[in-house]
Order: structure tokens, then sequence, then C-alpha cells
């Protein structure tokens, strides 16, 4: 796989963030227009899939550019797309045509390997289900990417972001013994554990009750601020969509 190193930038493998002691410069993602440091471009994305009816884009012509340090909010009617187009932006998913340059790295070019290699060491994602392993403890789950990354010592990091989360308390509960809410905020400590460059969330605050949604939304703003992490949220939280700096809307898989 290219490396950050192969683009001309510090090679921060399997680190994420974590040993970049909040003074690593902005990390230099392509040049976008006006000299703003892009960390995330879309090129004409669309998405068509098969379905019963034939087939379906449900993703049309979309381009996009986050400069490194935003935050953006997806919003958009249920069905206009924004998990799609969130998962095509993180390389979860391919697109049909156009393509995602992530820190300068063309997503689409990568076989699967290298962009879960990519997702590891960069992105974090927070999924509208969670996706939380069944068999593992919230504690295992949120220790997992730090392992998957190298790190020696997971352990500790881990407890502190369940901790931050307000989950102290409930590490050794596997997610069938946490409630909806309970569960998001470990799919949340599991994505912020790494410091990741980019955080996407997926109705990050969606299960949550106003006070904790207010933490959730404080957390994601302090890591926006602090470590420079470039959020991109999709949200129907109106709050948590006007602290974003930017807000994209989504109608019919298109960008208004
Ligand atoms: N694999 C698929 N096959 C067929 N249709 C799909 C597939 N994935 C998504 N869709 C359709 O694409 C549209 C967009 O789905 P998506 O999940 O991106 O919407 P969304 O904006 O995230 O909605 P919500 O706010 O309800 O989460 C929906 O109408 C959905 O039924
Ligand atoms: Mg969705």
């Amino acid at each position: 796989m290219p490396t950050a190193a192969a683009h001309g930038r510090e090679d921060r493998t399997g680190a994420g963030r974590e040993d970049a002691s909040g003074d690593v410069a902005p990390h230099a993602g392509a040049q976008a227009s006006g000299g703003v440091c892009s960390v995330l471009t879309a090129e004409r994305l669309s998405k068509q899939v098969g379905s019963p009816e034939g087939p379906l884009t449900i993703v049309h012509d979309v381009s996009l550019d986050i400069a490194s340090g935003e935050s953006v909010a997806l919003v958009g009617a249920s069905g206009a797309g924004k998990s799609t187009l969130l998962a095509l932006l993180a390389g979860l998913d391919l697109p049909t045509a156009g393509r995602v340059l992530l820190e300068g790295q063309d997503l689409t070019a990568l076989d699967e390997d290298g962009r879960a290699r990519l997702r590891a060491q960069r992105v974090g994602f927070v999924f509208q289900s969670f996706h939380l392993i069944p068999a593992l403890t919230a504690l295992e789950n949120v220790m997992l990417p730090l392992e998957l990354a190298g790190h020696a010592g997971a352990r500790e990091p881990a407890l502190e972001t369940l901790r931050r989360v307000g989950l102290a308390d409930r590490t050794g509960h596997y997610p069938r013994q946490l409630s909806g809410g309970e569960q998001q905020r470990v799919a949340l400590a599991r994505a912020f554990v790494t410091k990741p460059a980019v955080l996407f969330a997926d109705e990050p605050t969606g299960n949550l009750d106003a006070a904790t949604g207010a933490r959730i939304g404080q957390l994601l703003f302090e890591m926006n601020a602090g470590s420079r992490t470039t959020l991109v949220l999709v949200t129907h939280d109106q709050d948590l969509a006007e602290r974003c700096r930017r807000v994209v809307h989504m109608e019919a898989g298109r960008l208004l």
C-alpha cells in the first residue's frame, strides 16, 4: 500500500495520531483551491445498486471537498442516501463511478486490504447500527482498533475513552447487556480511541437523551478542536448540525 510517506508526509503507520503529541502540523492532503488543505475529496461519486424494481442510483454525481480540521454535517430525509455516501467517503464501500481521495490517496484505486489498512490508521467510523462485536465486552470492543493498529498498551486508553463517554461502570458488559444508547457510546469510544484524522459518525446521538447527546457532541468538538480531527457527521440533531462549520443537504442521492 502506498504509505503517507510515499506522499511526502510523515508516516505514522499503525499509530493514528496517538504519537502525534498534539503538535503535529495539519497533515498535508491534496491542495484544494485557495491553498486550503483537503483531507477528503469526492469527485463525481455515483452509486448504483440492484433492487427488485431494477437498477437504482442512490448517490448521484456527488462532489465534495472537506478541509483538514473541518466539521461537516450531512443532513436530509430518511432514504436520501446519507449513510451510503458516508460509507463511500470512508472507503467502506466503492462507488460505481467517481473517486474519493483521503489525504490525497485514491481509495477507489486501493484493494480491499489497502482500504482496510488506511481506515485502521486514519479513520474512525460510527455506524448507524453500531456494529459492535457481540462476543467482546465493551472494553474489548474499544481495545480492538488499538490492538489491530499494533499498540502495546491498549487497555488504559480504552478505559479512559470509555470513561469519557460515561461508561466507566459498564466496561465488562457485552453488547447484549447494554442499552441502545450505551452501545452507541461504546461505538463512539471505539471510533475515538485511535484519535483518527477523520471521524465519520452516522447519527452519533440518535439513541441518546438530550443531556447524554450534548455530552457526546462536546466530546466530538473537543476532538475537532484539540486533535484537529475532521468530523463528518450524519445527523438529524439540529443542535449538533448547527455546531458544525458546514451543513450539507442531501436529497434523493444528490447534494443540494
Ligand atoms: N444495497 C442496497 N440495495 C438497494 N437499495 C439500497 C441499498 N442500500 C441503500 N439502498 C436504498 O438507498 C436509499 C438510501 O439509503 P441510505 O441508507 O443511504 O439512506 P439514509 O439517508 O441514510 O436514510 P436514514 O436517514 O433513514 O438512515 C434508500 O432508499 C435505500 O432503500
Ligand atoms: Mg442512514
